[in-house]
């Protein structure tokens, strides 16, 4: 029998937690390569939730109504408590949620791609949430069924509160699609401009996904890039026909054989150079977030002392 405080042993207990699909959890040894691979991949979301927040944001003021404007300041509330759950699930890893920040501010680490492209119209309220936090859905519902406990749980809560926001985009643009021919124009033209960005957030096809493979041996990710993208048109082609909007694919057809709807291929190279930082709003999205953490400094040094005077309070009393 080998010595259970070897590596080896270690390995081969984490291994068969694997297998029989149990949950990791912080206490538990894991090797440094599945640590960095849920670090990356959870900041990457947990950066992705914050700057998430300004391209609807920027809608806040110019709202069409009292009750848009309440449903949206929740919405994009929402996702500032999306990024605090994974920023928490990430520290139970070992890293500092300061250390994440600063990480992003240097471009040294990524969020999702399609917070890269700018709100022109109120529509694009409605096409974000719709297919923005649709594809979100899709991607992370097998997630709650991660093998990193913390990640896992984090995202049982986001994913309700995901269904709410694809619901309330939905309902902007059906809202609009029965309005005037402006407004059906308007909520046209956004579904145009959100749509093929959506699918890219499924990331590339899975000849050319560089991490894909470990991370399903892992339980991290349950299923492959493209099975999800599929999936994703499978979900939101009769919910199209509902508003009564058309997806800009000519290539989308009923496969009866498959059981699935055949689509277009995304613009892969408009894909790379978003990620490469020469999106439309690549630059002007991390100066915003800098901004914002450097004029939020204030509050937490106020918190720091809060809590120094606290913890001198309670030694005094003891
Ligand atoms: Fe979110
Ligand atoms: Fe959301």
């Amino acid at each position: 029998m080998t010595d259970p405080g070897t590596d080896e042993a270690r390995q081969r207990r984490f291994d068969a937690m694997i297998a029989a699909d149990e949950r990791i959890e912080p206490r538990d040894w894991m090797p440094d390569a599945y640590r960095r691979t849920l670090i990356r991949q959870i900041a990457q979301h947990a950066h992705s939730e914050i700057i998430g927040m300004q391209p609807e944001g920027n809608w806040i003021t110019r709202a069409p109504s009292l009750r848009r404007k309440a449903v949206l300041i929740a919405k994009v509330q929402d996702e500032a408590g999306h990024g605090l759950y994974l920023y928490s699930a990430a520290e139970t890893l070992g890293v500092g949620r300061d250390e994440l920040l600063d990480l992003l501010h240097q471009g040294r680490q990524r969020y999702s791609s399609i917070f890269n492209y700018p709100t022109v119209t109120w529509a694009d309220v409605g096409a974000i949430g719709w297919l923005v936090d649709g594809a979100a859905i899709t991607n992370q519902v097998p997630l709650c069924r991660c093998s990193y406990g913390p990640y896992a749980r984090a995202m049982v809560r986001i994913c309700k509160e995901e269904s709410f926001h694809q619901r309330q985009g939905f309902d902007i643009l059906y809202s609009l699609a029965r309005g005037t021919d402006g407004q059906r124009r308007m909520a046209q033209e956004s579904v145009d401009r959100w749509y093929w960005p959506s699918l890219m957030m499924f990331g590339p096809p899975d000849s050319e996904s560089t991490h894909s493979e470990r991370s399903m041996a892992w339980n991290i990710k349950r299923f492959s890039n493209d099975e999800l993208r599929q999936r994703f048109v499978d979900m939101i082609v009769p919910q199209a026909e509902a508003l009564g909007l058309t997806l800009p694919d000519p290539a989308l057809e009923w496969n009866a054989e498959r059981g699935h709807y055949d689509f277009g291929t995304p613009d892969w190279d408009e894909f790379m150079q978003v990620l490469k930082g020469n999106g439309p709003c690549n630059r002007q999205r991390l100066e915003h977030r800098k901004a914002a953490h450097e004029e939020g400094a204030w509050v937490r040094e106020a918190a720091r002392a809060h809590a120094a005077k606290s913890r001198a309070r309670q030694r005094a009393a003891a």
